[in-house]
Formats: structure tokens, sequence, C-alpha cells
């Protein structure tokens, strides 16, 4: 098949070289022109594990082609993906001013009957707005599913595959395009358009509730002496509830839930339904950051001409992403109480100073983490990279100042390991750093 994504962000590329990966034709449009040359370079504008290598293959190959415009033959496409950015408005409404400019893109360039497949996260009703302005073409809502940092695999191997459309024909285009990703099962949920659309919102709703209730189970454990260890275990072995995404840690970030919690919340109130669960797990997760902030403070003794190291400022590991990352809150947090930052990731560095600089804030970013944590007063590991779970202890704490503490938000430190070194420790509702 011929197809064509609009927008290459971390899911349009992903998606885009997974079809040709498939064997399919592929064209990305991006109307950023600057990652568009970069990726017609051979380079990425994104980080994601084992998706270089894809994007090499495919090009070579000549199934994959990047473009800041709709080129022929790809106006005669059999399917149009449209993969662009719904970032959230200041009422918490999703923007959708780029879904609908494509669109009306697809409705002048666009002469054959062709299927247009809305992959970005957009409200109910969307894509009946989307099929105004195209008419005659077909349109489908296809949500997506993936993971940053493991998006290449949730491709090939996702756990569903929604299509929301009522058209037979349609159903049978898209079941054919992602058969390959079904050999060992079927994965196609079909639904209609709306509750399609309303699947992708209810899914990263309940994995966020999930995160803020841990969370606040983390603060409890905290005060009360329990442990947040055990309580995950214990709460997690009942096969209604399950192990997995029950951890506590800063808050959740990303381009996806802090947005898509609101815009439940938003899509509510246009309705007249009070959505009193994403309304508080949005609450929840603005409080986790906090009550981190005033750990590391408490750790301190003063933030006052104190030195913070971080380790992580992605929202989560294996991605350059820092959309809504804990880290940009922090940081203003910490400088603005007068404390001094320096920060290391593995990959988000770039996008962190750029962040910063938006914001005129001072930080200091480092490459190397022992480095970063040069004179510290205060560390504190706010992304669980691998590089950041077994580290080098002694090396760390000759490096940071005398009496330092190690703040672990994530808690994947050996408490004992640090406190060997002679280093404090704080982690997150954990009891064994009494030991
Ligand atoms: N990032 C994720 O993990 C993830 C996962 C599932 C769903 N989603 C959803 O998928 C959508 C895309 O997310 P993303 O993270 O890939 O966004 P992104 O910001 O990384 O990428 C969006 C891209 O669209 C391009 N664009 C904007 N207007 C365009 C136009 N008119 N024509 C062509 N390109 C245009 C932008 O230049 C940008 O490169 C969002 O709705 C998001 O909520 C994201």
């Amino acid at each position: 098949m011929r197809i064509t994504i609009f927008g290459v962000g971390y899911v349009g590329l992903v998606t885009g070289t997974g079809i040709s990966e498939l064997g399919h034709d592929v064209l990305c449009v991006d109307t950023n022109v600057d990652k568009v040359k970069q990726l017609n370079e051979g380079a990425l504008p994104i980080y994601e594990s084992g998706l270089a290598d894809l994007v090499k293959r495919n090009v070579r190959d000549g199934r994959l082609s990047f473009a800041t415009s709709l080129d022929a033959p790809y106006d005669q496409s059999d399917m149009y993906f449209i993969a662009v950015g719904t970032p959230r408005s200041e009422d918490g409404t999703p923007d959708l001013r780029d879904v609908l400019a494509v669109a009306r893109t697809l409705r002048d360039a666009v002469k054959q009957r062709a299927t247009i497949v809305v992959k970005s996260t957009v409200p109910v009703g969307t894509c009946d707005h989307v099929q105004e302005i195209v008419g005659e073409h077909d349109v489908a809502s296809n949500p997506e599913f993936l993971k940053e940092g493991a998006a290449v695999s949730d491709f090939f191997r996702p756990d569903r595959i929604v299509i929301g459309s009522e058209s037979e024909t349609v159903q049978r285009q898209l079941r054919e395009l992602y058969a390959p990703l079904q050999l060992s099962g079927e994965r196609v949920i079909v639904t209609d358009r709306r509750s399609s659309e309303l699947i992708k919102y209810a899914a990263n709703a309940m994995l966020a509730m999930r995160i803020s209730f841990m969370n606040e189970m983390s603060q409890l454990c905290e005060v009360t002496g329990a442990d947040i260890h055990a309580v995950r275990l214990g709460v997690g072995s009942d096969a209604r509830i399950g192990k997995r995404f029950l951890y506590a840690g800063p808050g959740y970030g990303g381009s996806c839930f802090p947005k898509d919690v609101r815009a439940l919340t938003a899509l509510g109130r246009a309705h007249g339904v009070t959505m009193q669960l994403t309304e508080a797990t949005d609450r929840a997760n603005d409080e986790q950051v906090v009550f981190v902030a005033k750990l590391i403070e408490k750790a301190a003794g003063t933030l006052r001409g104190k030195r913070v190291c971080l380790w992580g400022l992605s929202y989560k590991p294996d991605t350059d992403d820092v959309r809504e990352a804990p880290s940009l809150w922090l940081t203003k947090y910490l400088l603005s109480k007068g404390a001094s930052v320096v920060g290391h990731d593995p990959e988000a560095r770039d996008n962190f100073r750029r962040v910063m600089r938006a914001s005129e804030c001072d930080v200091q970013t480092e490459a190397d983490q022992y480095v970063a944590a040069e004179g510290a007063d205060v560390l504190v590991l706010l992304t669980e990279w691998r590089s950041y779970r077994a580290p080098n202890f002694t090396k760390l704490a000759k490096r940071m100042s005398a009496g330092a503490t190690v703040v672990d938000t994530r808690n994947v430190l050996r408490v004992r390991d640090v406190k060997a070194a002679g280093l404090r420790f704080q982690g997150l509702g954990v009891r064994r750093q009494e030991s």
C-alpha cells in the first residue's frame, strides 16, 4: 500500500517507519522544516531506542521518505494518517489546530476517495469534525498506545489495535495493514469512532490515576512508617489489580498523561458530567512534586546557597522527551529558593536546557553523572535510567559535599549501599531507609 503520515514526532515517525518496515511505501510529511531536513540528512530529531537503524534501512530501501508537503505520487495514497500534536490549551482542552489544518490540506490535495486515519489523541467528536471538513473521504479513528522508550517494540507487538469506523471497507483496509502484527493472535478491537476516541483518554486517565493513588500512598507511608514496597506488593498481588504501574514517584509527566487527564475533565465539563476522579488525579499529581520538593528541602536544611544535582531530566527513562517532566517544575522551585542546580541525563540534556533557557533559568548540565554530582549537597534521582540504579557510591560520596543526602524519588537504590558510602538517604515512603 501507499501510505502518508502527517507529523514526524514520537508517534508519526515510529508509525511511519514501522509501516514501511512491513513493506509499504510511506511518505512522512511534517511542516517543521528542520526536522525534515535532519531526517533527510540521516539524523533523527528524537531519541527512541532501535528507531535509527529502522529509519536508515527503510530509507535506503526506498520505502520511507520525508517531505514538508504532500508530494506526488503520495497525493494518491491509500491511507493518510494524522499523527500531529494535540497540545494542551490554557483551559485544559486539546488544541486541535494542527489536526484540522491537516484535514483541510487533505480536502484540497486529495482528489480520489481515500481513507483518513486519526491517530492523534483527540476528544470525542473530532473525527466527525474532520469528516465535515474532508467530505467524501472515509475518516477512521485509530488511537496510538505506544510508550515512549519502548515505542518500536510497542509498534510491532501492540497490546491492542483499536479501529473506530463503521465502514466495512475501512475496517478491512486497516485490518490488512495491521495483519502482520497479529500473527500470534487477534489484537484488533473494532468499534465506532466516538468510542475509539474515548478509549484512548480512558486508558491514559486510568493509568494516571493508579500512579497518583500510589503517590498518595507513598506520602502516607512516609508519615506512618509503613513501607510502600510492601504495600505495592500486597496490593498488586490481587489479580483484580495486577502488579504493573503501581510505582510511586515524583509525579507523572510527559506529553500525554497530564494533557489527557485534563482533556477528559474538560470533555466532561463540556457535556455536563463532573469528572471527579480525573480532577483529583491531576491535583494529586501537582502536589506530589511539591511533596518531593519539601523532602529535598528538608534534606538540605535550607536550600539557600546549596547545590542540588538532578539525575534524570526526561519524564521517564529511555526517552529524550522533557515535556511536563517533574524536573522542570522542580528546577524552577529549587532556583527560586536560592539553590544552584546541575542536571544530568543520558539523552534529554539538550531538550532540558532548551526549555530552561526559554524560561530564562540558569541551569548547568553535565555529560558525566559523577561530574554533575561534584560538590552537591543533595543528589536527587528523578528518573530511573539504568545507569543510575547501581552507581558507584564510593565515587559519588567522594565528589559530593560532606554529609550529603541522596533523595531517591523512584525507590530504586539499595539503601544499604548508599549508607555504606557515608551518604544519607531519603526515599519515598520506604521503611527500610531507617535500617
Ligand atoms: N508521544 C507519545 O508517547 C504519544 C503516545 C500516544 C499518543 N500520542 C498522541 O499522538 C499525537 C502526536 O504526539 P507526538 O508526541 O508524536 O507529538 P510531537 O509534538 O512529537 O509531533 C507532532 C509533529 O506534528 C508536526 N505537525 C504539526 N502540524 C503539522 C501539519 N499541519 N502537517 C504536518 N505536520 C505537522 C509537528 O511539526 C511535529 O513534528 C498527540 O495527539 C499525542 O497526544 C502521543
